[in-house]
């Protein structure tokens, strides 16, 4: 019996850059998803869950496909098939899933369990896995099997993460630098907004079709550049459709805000690092629209409270999550403060929590 873990992961900032061939600066998180792996001697793989009910058995021989009745297990079913049919060499086997990630939260539980099964699968066979093959590997499964057009940002940072560091991302090159994050005195904080996220992935998709649609119009005039964030913020008047300027408007932006968080942090800058998030939000709510009442109530707040320096929504958006830095004298009274607002705005509770970074995914024992 083998025991793996990956973790689940936040960004930093450089927020919906990652299919536009940009720059992002994600972080794993010490929580996540722990897979036990059982070994059988049939043909058989066996899926279960410590927290969910359904579980999923199928034969190695069957033919894998997407069913939406198979909930939680389609991301590890979307692995093995795509591991048979590259011809990889899949072991018969139980695997025991367990997170301690909040649930839907927008924190990459789904990345975390992709990763987790195909590096534990790979595993058996390997002593190596390669982990930058791995994370474009399991983002094609999700691009493909699942069929959320996400870029290569949460795979990446959950298979290669690294203790009290960011990972600097460059998409377009999928090439990566360490940047120490050492906060100090200060705490990095996840506030989840506790919101269901339905439409999450048509409007994924909608927006990277918004952010197509721009750049094919760059094109016609700059016919050099191969991706939005390499286009510049003069050019945007080719752009008659508002909502377009708009989206690219954000991710040229956005793109300059990681550069400078990258460089400041180098510096140990965070009261800078804390503004460039908090532009990054703003951004994010006015030009690329993915944030809603509930994160903006969570940031905005946060972003007001004593001992604050910044703080964003995190991910996807729509719901999920947002981060703030915040100092650890002050952290009692921004989450009492915060909750308050917030449940007073929504109506709903938000759950607040001290996060520290960790490693990409590995084994335990
Ligand atoms: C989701 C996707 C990522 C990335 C973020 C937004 O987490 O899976 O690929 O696009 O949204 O930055």
């Amino acid at each position: 019996m083998k025991q793996y873990f990956a973790p689940g992961r936040v960004n930093l900032i450089g927020e919906h850059l990652d299919y536009n061939g940009g720059l992002v600066l994600p972080a794993a998180l010490t929580i996540g998803v722990t897979a036990t792996f059982i070994p059988r001697n049939d043909n058989r793989i066996v899926l279960r869950s410590a927290t969910h009910s359904f579980s999923k058995e199928v034969s190695l021989d069957d033919e894998i496909v997407f069913d939406a009745k198979n909930d939680w297990t389609n991301y590890p079913l979307g692995i093995i098939a795509q591991l048979l049919k590259e011809n990889h060499s899949v072991p018969a086997c139980e695997i025991v899933y367990e997170s301690n990630l909040p649930e839907g939260s927008g924190l990459s539980s789904s990345a975390a369990v992709e990763v987790l099964t195909a590096y534990a699968l790979l595993s058996q066979a390997e002593s190596n896995v390669n982990l930058v093959w791995l994370a474009n590997f399991c983002k094609q499964v999700e691009n493909d099997f699942i069929g959320v057009k996400c870029g290569i940002m949460d795979q990446y940072a959950v298979a290669l993460g690294k203790k009290d560091h960011a990972l600097l991302l460059d998409c377009n090159k999928v090439r990566h630098e360490y940047i120490p994050f050492e906060l100090g005195d200060y705490k990095l904080m996840v506030m989840n907004t506790m919101k269901p996220r339905s439409l999450i992935h048509s409007k994924y998709n909608e927006r990277k079709s918004e952010c197509e649609a721009a750049l094919h119009i760059i094109q016609t005039t700059k016919s050099e550049i191969e991706n939005l964030c390499e286009a510049d913020m003069f050019w945007l008047d080719v752009l008659t459709d508002e909502v377009l300027r708009k989206r690219a408007r954000h991710v040229i932006s956005e793109n300059l805000r990681v550069k400078e968080a990258a460089k400041v942090l180098e510096w140990n800058d965070l009261s800078t690092f804390g503004r460039l998030m908090n532009a990054s939000h703003t951004s994010l709510k006015n030009d690329y629209e993915v944030t809603g009442i509930e994160l903006d109530t969570l940031a905005e707040t946060a972003q007001e409270q004593k001992g604050c320096l910044g703080a964003r929504m995190t991910g996807a958006g729509f719901g999920g999550c947002a981060i703030a830095i915040v100092h650890q004298s002050a952290v009692e009274e921004f989450k009492n403060k915060v909750q308050e607002k917030y449940l007073l705005v929504t109506g709903l509770h938000c759950e607040i929590y001290e996060t520290q970074i960790g490693d990409g995914v590995h084994q335990i024992n």
